[in-house]
């Protein structure tokens, strides 16, 4: 049994996030968490709302709202759509919390005694027509690396180079389209990541394994052009933490705030804290998940994130804990595993919350329970490209894959036993060579199926699960015991006993993905024994004879063509 850390990318709080936002970080993320808890390791999975910056700020504007009571309102948003997509959060918290606001001006103050924090008089984009300073997402024009003509004051999300707002040409403000900008002289504290390159080019070179994407978007920042730059972590805005406090090694900062970016990996941290203050525990619980010399030096800490983030998570925040620790004195827990996405695209185009294209999450819960969505987004991941949500795509993936394949096993052999046999595991007869090969194929199928999970490739693990379904199909297609009832009663007996095992045997492998219909299947089968399985013949009989069941009610409804085409047209951003 080991110790497993799992964080999720934060998702903004400026309001309900897309089915691609979803895929990108939370949903693979529980899909591991789950998966390495039905496998008896203990977990600590974290996700919380990213609540600062300038994406809190123009949200709350725009829904007339003071931020913090915006912020608030909407964490409960979130986390109830999560609780409905069934993230399995052992916290979410909130990058607002005094746990956060502590631990960042702390972990700064760290930084300032190793000498990596320099106080800089620079320049900042001052718009007359709006009466203030422009930070990050306050404006937006052209990316000097790739020409993308949206790109935002504090990253391109085209090509994902961090950018600052002076950098952008054609700048003009996002809050009112302004372009009578002028450049300001401001004073800011910046993180001198530059003095940290080769530690971090060593750190990144000795991780083995890492996704392509994860280290090239890595490397690629450590090396072009002119190398790591320093950067601001500081910004002329109200909401946020507070860059003057008590005991601050700088100042003259009263007004400004940390950069969203510096604040909210470190979040990581503050929501395990957080969790531990929610149950009551001492800090010696999350510390033992977040230091080394406190019981984190066994600890496998895996992040989930798309690949705008990776700059962030493999360079920015890797600097943060590696300059904290700059004596000896604090050894934070860093990454081991950074598990990275590309997008998902929504039918032929992007997902634009702007224009109201694409399934949010809510709207997404409305139509259909959450397990079609998981199932669907989650074996149609973008792990090695972008990928693309169809509506035609989802309903073949439901019908066959679900309904088909899974729901159909199971609502067939539960009716044929309870109309043969009532509805209790027969009992008689005895397996033969079929059942041998069946038990065969379903071990190899097993050890594959854990070997993509264990390594995080959510494709892969998804059509090896639905490959195990598919055996179970071929099986009963050829042993068909409905014929064999007429004939040999006892043979029939046997074969539904392992059926019926085998329907145990998907729920359990299968609730990584599908939790509710997994749930539902083990409800109907009376059973509680969610025990992975280690021996296939021991898995499939954990129900004896004579254990008593109900039939389920369908598990998996088909998406008709009306219903699709119905779903294409409300979504399409048109209306
Ligand atoms: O890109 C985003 O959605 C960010 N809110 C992710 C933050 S991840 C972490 F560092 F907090
Ligand atoms: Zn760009």
């Amino acid at each position: 049994m080991a110790r497993i850390l799992i964080t999720s990318a934060l998702p903004y709080i400026n309001g309900i996030k897309h089915l691609g936002n979803l895929v990108g970080s939370q949903l693979p993320a529980d899909l591991y968490a789950r998966y390495a808890r039905a496998r008896g390791h203990e977990v600590m999975f974290i996700c919380a709302t990213d609540e600062h910056g300038t994406p809190a700020e123009i949200a709350a504007a725009k829904a007339g709202q003071p931020v913090a009571e915006y912020c608030a309102a909407m964490h409960e948003v979130q986390g109830e759509l999560a609780r409905g997509f069934g993230l399995s959060f052992d916290h979410f918290g909130r990058s607002s919390s005094a746990r956060n606001h502590a631990l960042t001006q702390h972990l700064a103050a760290r930084l300032g005694a190793a000498g990596l924090i320099e106080e800089v008089s620079e320049k900042q984009v001052y718009s007359h027509t709006d009466g203030r300073f422009l930070p990050d997402r306050y404006i937006e024009g052209t990316c000097p690396n790739c020409g993308y003509e949206r790109a935002r004051g504090d990253q391109c999300e085209e090509c994902t180079k961090q950018l600052d707002p002076t950098d952008l040409i054609n700048p003009r403000s996002a809050i009112s389209g302004a372009t009578d900008l002028e450049v300001r002289e401001t004073r800011h504290l910046y993180l001198r990541q530059s003095k940290l390159r080769d530690t971090l080019d060593q750190w990144i070179d000795s991780q083995k394994g890492w996704p392509v994407l994860t280290t090239s978007i890595a490397k690629k920042w450590l090396h072009d052009g002119d190398g790591l730059q320093d950067r601001g972590i500081t910004r002329d805005l109200d909401w946020g933490v507070p860059v003057q406090f008590e005991g601050a090694p700088w100042g003259g900062m009263d007004g400004k705030v940390f950069y969203v970016w510096f604040d909210a990996p470190i979040e990581y941290i503050a929501a395990t804290a957080e969790w531990a203050d929610a149950l009551g525990k001492p800090d010696s619980e999350w510390r033992r998940w977040w230091r080394m010399d406190e019981g984190a030096e066994d600890v496998r800490y895996v992040q989930f994130m798309g690949k705008d983030n990776v700059p962030f998570h493999t360079l920015s925040f890797p600097a943060t804990l590696i300059g904290a620790n700059f004596d000896g004195a604090e050894p934070w827990k860093m990454v081991d595993y950074i598990k990275s996405f590309n997008y998902l695209n929504y039918d032929g185009g992007q997902f634009s919350t702007s224009l109201g294209r694409g399934v949010f999450m809510d709207q997404a819960l409305a139509l259909l329970p959450s397990d079609y969505w998981r199932w669907w987004l989650l074996s149609h991941a973008p792990e090695n490209s972008d990928s693309e949500f169809t509506w035609e795509n989802f309903q073949a993936s439901v019908n066959k894959d679900l309904a088909d394949v899974l729901g159909n096993l199971v609502s067939r052999v539960t009716k044929f036993c309870r109309s043969k046999f009532g509805e209790m595991v027969p009992e008689g007869g005895s397996y033969g060579a079929r059942e041998q090969q069946l038990i065969d194929d379903l071990t190899r199928g097993l050890t594959s199926y854990q070997n993509v999970m264990d390594g995080m490739m959510v494709r892969r693990s998804a059509q090896d699960l639905r490959a195990l379904w598919v055996l179970g199909n071929e099986y009963l297609q050829e042993a068909a015991p409905w014929s064999a009832f007429k004939t040999d009663p006892e043979q029939a007996a046997a074969q539904i006993r392992l059926a019926l095992n085998l329907i145990r045997f998907y729920a359990v492998i299968s609730q990584p993905f599908i939790p509710d219909a997994s749930a539902r299947i083990m409800a109907a089968l009376r059973c509680d024994d969610w025990s992975w399985p280690e021996d296939m013949a021991q898995a499939l009989g954990v129900l004896p004879a004579g254990h008593v069941f109900e039939v389920p009610d369908v598990l998996f409804a088909k998406i008709t063509d009306e219903q699709r085409i119905e779903w294409e047209a409300q979504f399409s951003g048109k209306n």
